[in-house]
């Protein structure tokens, strides 16, 4: 399942980020990638462990721990520091799936990467082509999202970046393991919780059977969940 998860950023959180990045040095987005992912990876990433990185990436962090919908659809266990990345004229990232686990040098921190996450930081009318694509049992999807917009994906697809025909797509990207690893559970999880959202709206939160389904919601989350 496709989650997108608008206004994680703001248009002007995204205009200081991009200042931000538009002053420091880029280096070959190899550096990150799998034995078969560098094969057919061609771009540019800000380097993960430097201070720009890490500085944005906390306020991303920051950013998406305070963003309901994205908590609801990911009950994110731990997610890793977000890095960067940029495509110009010709580049793109071929097939491939991400690596399913993920250590961090500098923290320690080490995951199983449940969902990838895309965090769109270009406008869709400042490049052609980079469309995201991400192949599930449903079929192939195109994602091309506003800038401080994201999409959530299985990490265990097949996706690619198109290439780039013009103009500069700007990006950061993660993953994270979530408290739920199933991703059925996790989905129906997220339904669940989207359903007593609608019914709270037009009854009340005390409402009896409001109140048995968000127990159920509960329940289900302390049956499922790894923490
Ligand atoms: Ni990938």
């Amino acid at each position: 399942m496709l989650i997108c998860v608008p206004d994680i950023l703001s248009k002007a959180d995204v205009k200081e980020f991009r200042a931000v990045m538009d002053a420091v040095a880029w280096e070959d987005g190899r550096s990150t990638a799998g034995a078969q992912s560098a094969m057919v990876k061609k771009n540019e990433q800000l380097p993960p462990n430097g201070d720009v990185s890490r500085k944005l990436g906390e306020r991303v962090v920051r950013a998406l721990a305070a963003n309901s919908l994205f908590v609801s659809a990911a009950i994110p266990r731990h997610i890793f520091p977000p890095l960067f990345n940029r495509y110009g004229a010709g580049q793109h990232f071929g097939v491939h799936v991400d690596n399913a686990v993920r250590g961090d040098h500098l923290s320690g921190m080490r995951i199983r990467t449940d969902l990838s996450v895309t965090l769109f930081l270009s406008e869709p009318d400042e490049y052609d082509g980079g469309e995201l694509i991400v192949e599930d049992y449903y079929g192939s999807h195109e994602v091309k999202l506003p800038a401080g917009h994201l999409v959530l994906y299985p990490a265990t697809s097949l996706h690619t970046v198109t290439r780039i025909t013009r103009g500069l797509r700007v990006a950061s990207f993660f993953w994270l393991q979530s408290m739920i690893r199933d991703a059925h559970a996790r989905s129906m999880i997220f339904d669940l919780d989207n359903a007593i959202q609608g019914l709270v709206g037009r009854l009340s939160r005390n409402d009896p059977e409001v109140v048995k389904l968000t127990g159920i919601y509960h329940n289900l989350i302390r049956y499922w969940a790894e923490v």
